[in-house]
């Protein structure tokens, strides 16, 4: 078995790599470090590619652009894939404004281009695409909220589960990131209806790991553990602190596209997010890392909010559960912080 993962030094492209490498498949890895790029060398995934290549048996990666459709073509000319992880991105909503034709040409472009290239030489191959719940815009901020002590939560018992796929997409403010994530998303849909291609497109919630090279733009959870770790000040974009969030551990998300690969729906849509067991405002985020690490954090709440923020997201779970029942979250939001925090600690 033949597995390609873009994204591969990032957190879910890495926890790919390493989930299919156990299993004795060959795995080739598409990476040129750009999130260095984008954030500067804190954001750098390099270290992780170096993690990487100690720890696996039978990857390999390879440095190349997603945007290079020529060298992408021959890639998969030569290498002919059964399974494409696709999680090469700009991944920041607020970065992708000062960017807005990079982020356009990675995470759109750069798509079609995978799309295209599997199309052409691996019409056969399941193909995982990295969705964002952002491509719901702010649409998610429309449903009744009531505040708590803590957190802001849903008014309507029928909303409990969060958010699902039915959610509209259009007419409500994305970001540029979540533009340019709806079009990768669209167009990857379309690829599996239209020309049948094996596509899953997964609209993540907060997806996170040990692995994260979390920055201030991106990354909230793992921020926010390096914060409290190294002992620097944290602000709070508006909501009061309140805005809830689902957290889900990396390799969870891999068994999901592992579930898919299995049994691929073409151009089927998932939420996948750390579900109502996972939901934690990020006041309460930060009563849990000071309970588990013992740290006390120095944060400050700012008045504003990022623009098209969500103030209340879980992704309703159901259909994945539902399709893919031999799937659920295994990691808990408690063990998620408690590995965080010993991987900060040893920096
Ligand atoms: N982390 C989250 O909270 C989250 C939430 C929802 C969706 N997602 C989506 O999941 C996917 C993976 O996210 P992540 O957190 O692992 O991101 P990440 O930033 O950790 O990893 C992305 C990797 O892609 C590489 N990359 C970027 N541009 C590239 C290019 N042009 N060519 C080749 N490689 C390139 C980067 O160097 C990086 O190593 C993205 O599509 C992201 O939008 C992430």
């Amino acid at each position: 078995m033949r597995v390609l993962v873009t994204g591969s030094s990032g957190l879910i492209g890495s926890a790919a790599v390493r989930h299919w490498d156990a299993l004795d498949c060959q795995v080739l890895g598409v990476d040129n470090d750009m999130r260095s790029t984008f954030f500067g060398p804190q954001g750098s995934t390099r270290w992780n590619l170096e993690c990487l290549e100690s720890e696996t048996k039978n990857f390999r990666s390879e440095n190349i652009d997603i945007r290079d459709r020529e060298t992408l073509l021959n890639l998969f000319a030569k290498y002919v894939p059964d399974i494409v992880i696709h999680c090469a991105a700009q991944p920041s909503h607020d970065k992708a404004a000062e960017i807005p034709f990079l982020d356009f040409e990675v995470n759109a472009t750069g798509t079609m281009n995978l799309l295209e290239a599997t199309r052409q030489h691996a019409p056969e191959a399941v193909f995982c695409h990295m969705s964002t719940n952002k491509v719901y815009g702010d649409a998610p901020n429309e449903l009744p909220l009531k505040e708590l002590d803590s957190r802001w939560e849903y008014a309507d018992a029928a909303d409990w589960n969060g958010i699902a796929e039915d959610c509209r997409i259009d007419q409500t403010m994305h970001s540029l990131f979540g533009a340019s994530k709806t079009a990768a998303d669209v167009i990857a849909q379309e690829y599996g209806r239209y020309f049948g291609l094996k596509t899953g497109i997964f609209r993540g919630g907060c997806l996170t790991g040990a692995s994260h090279s979390g920055v201030e733009l991106h990354g909230f959870l793992s921020y926010l553990v390096h914060v409290a770790v190294q002992g620097k000040p944290y602000t709070i974009f508006g909501y009061k602190g309140k805005q809830v969030r689902d957290q889900i551990e990396c390799s969870d998300v891999v068994k999901a596209f592992e579930a898919f690969a299995n049994n691929p729906r073409p151009g089927e849509v998932y939420n996948i997010g750390g579900g109502r067991g996972n939901a934690a405002s990020v006041l309460e985020c930060i009563q849990k890392i000071e309970d588990i690490g013992g740290y006390k954090i120095d944060w400050t709440l700012g008045e504003e909010n990022r623009k098209g923020d969500h103030i209340c997201y879980i992704s309703d779970l159901s259909k994945l559960r539902r399709d893919f029942p031999e799937w659920d979250i295994q990691v808990s939001l408690d063990s998620i912080l408690a590995q965080m925090i010993e991987a900060e600690e040893q920096k």
